[in-house]
């Protein structure tokens, strides 16, 4: 579907985009042949045209199978330089960028290749296209608990590279609370927090209030069952919470945008977002995401402004820079 150039011409910030999301299969195959490595696929149509996702962990099979092909820093330059251009030309003027750090390190890929190359990225994406963007370090949450602070240990000279620390990968059995002692120091050492409290997870609505109550976060990232539970949508007004909805990602994943539920948050005062989570498997940037929620929900551009203006309200962003877009 077309996206309207009122949606492209947004001002927006995105807050929920896992850089590993963004490797569209033209790259992939780009990088598999500098690193030596044979594709399963013959070519690009052939590899979306395998892309049929059914659940949370039907995507991250593929998710994580397609990480094989980024190795060196230069790498991880390319994947982030190829996003911000994208990101650009969406006008997207700000991004918080979430990385799997473990899925790297854990196939023998060094922690400075990742960080190193992302970083460049996006030095020189402020410098030639004027995009500001940060780094969001996550954890995999069906790693261990030992694992995830070690990677916090390991993250610790290059703090000034990260904003925050973060949850993904697959919810079930592993709950916001088996990392307590993780976000714990991770707040002492000066990340903010966020964690992933995906769309109709078992036990959601648990795990939106130990992230929210117990774990202290900043944000949570999809967390839209919060709209089943009146005391979890007073918590978050509250506390002044902003969701990160991905409505392209939940139809992959669940088969709805559940764009009638961000609709009644964002009517309820709760900060809604819209974000792309991983474009290049679920065939949607932020702009197509807005365009989404506008067909889907009927709501106009006062709605699609409102939406806007939360990303930079509850972005991490400060002082004039901040000011500058509310
Ligand atoms: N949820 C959990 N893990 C993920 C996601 C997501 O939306 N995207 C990439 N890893
Ligand atoms: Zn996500």
């Amino acid at each position: 579907a077309a996206v309207d150039p009122f949606v492209l011409g947004l001002p927006k910030a995105e807050l929920h985009l896992h850089i590993e999301g963004t490797l569209e299969p033209e790259l992939k195959f780009a990088l598999a042949q500098r690193n030596g490595i044979t594709l399963e696929h013959a070519t690009a149509e052939e590899v979306r045209a395998s892309y049929a996702f059914d659940s949370l962990a039907s995507f991250l099979t593929v998710y994580y199978d397609s990480m094989k092909v980024l190795q060196g820093a230069e790498d991880f330059y390319d994947l982030a330089m190829a996003y911000l251009r994208k990101a650009a030309s969406q006008n997207v003027r700000y991004a918080e960028i979430f990385f799997d750090p473990q899925a790297h390190t854990s196939r023998g890929v060094p922690f400075a290749n990742v960080v190193g190359g992302l970083r460049r990225a996006l030095v020189d994406a402020r410098r030639e296209l004027g995009v500001h963007a940060e780094l969001i370090m996550c954890f995999l949450r069906d790693f261990t608990a030992e694992h995830a602070m070690s990677t916090l240990m390991e993250s610790l000279p290059y703090k000034d590279w990260i904003l925050g620390v973060g949850l993904d990968s697959d919810e079930r059995g592993n709950p916001p609370a088996k990392f307590a002692a993780v976000f714990a120091r991770a707040r002492q050492e000066g990340y903010l927090l966020t964690m992933h409290c995906d769309i109709d997870q078992d036990n959601t609505h648990e795990h939106i209030r130990q992230a929210m109550e117990d774990i202290g976060v900043d944000r949570v990232d999809h967390g839209t069952n919060a709209l089943e539970r009146p005391e979890l949508v007073a918590s978050l007004k509250d506390r002044g919470l902003g969701l990160t909805c991905c409505p392209i990602s939940n139809d992959w994943v669940t088969g709805s945008t559940k764009v009638s539920d961000i609709a009644a948050l964002l009517d309820d005062g709760v900060k809604v977002t819209l974000n792309s989570d991983d474009p290049a498997y679920f065939g949607g940037y932020v702009a197509e995401n807005y365009q989404r929620f506008a067909d889907e929900s009927g709501r106009g551009r006062e709605a699609l402004v409102q939406l806007a203006r939360n990303s930079f309200e509850v972005s991490w962003l400060t002082g004039r820079e901040r000011e500058h877009y509310l």
